[in-house]
């Protein structure tokens, strides 16, 4: 069974969506593994966002993710990389699908309120820099 990390970002915690996000992930059949909720270091921040580093948007994604508490979970489910990745939308929540997360809840391209891995190498990377410390 394949695994992919999810994040709730700081902007849909502070707005109390914690729950209405995680039903979202539930009755699409994912089974949550692992789950915490931490505020993210700047440390931790610029190494899970370590490919994004010189990017014009680099540093508000950095302030932006160790603003408030997050929380972090594994998910498992068949093909979960890419199914999860079609359940959260798009990254500019203008251009995402109906009735996906980040239509639902991001505000916009910034502070999208969800994070999902890419890939499944990224995954596995992913998991291990947020649950192995
Ligand atoms: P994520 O990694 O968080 O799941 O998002 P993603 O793959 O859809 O997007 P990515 O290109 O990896 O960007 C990471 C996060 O950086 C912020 N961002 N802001 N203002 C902008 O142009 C911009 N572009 C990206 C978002 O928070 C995005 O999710
Ligand atoms: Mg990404």
């Amino acid at each position: 069974m394949q695994q992919t990390l999810a994040i709730i970002k700081p902007d849909a915690v502070e707005r109390n969506l914690i729950g209405k996000i995680i039903a979202m992930i539930e009755n699409d059949n994912f089974k949550i593994k692992r789950m915490k909720l931490i505020q993210m270091s700047k440390n931790l921040a610029e190494t899970f966002y370590y490919v994004h580093k010189g990017k014009p948007f680099y540093d508000k994604l950095i302030k932006y993710m160790t603003s408030g508490d997050i929380v972090a979970l594994v998910l498992e489910k068949e093909n979960a990389v890419v199914s999860y990745r079609q359940l959260i939308g798009t990254t500019d929540p203008s251009t995402a699908d109906e009735n996906t997360i980040r239509k639902l809840y991001a505000l916009d391209k910034s502070y999208n309120s969800v994070h999902g891995s890419d890939s499944i190498e990224n995954a596995k990377i992913e998991i291990s820099i947020i649950f192995d410390n």
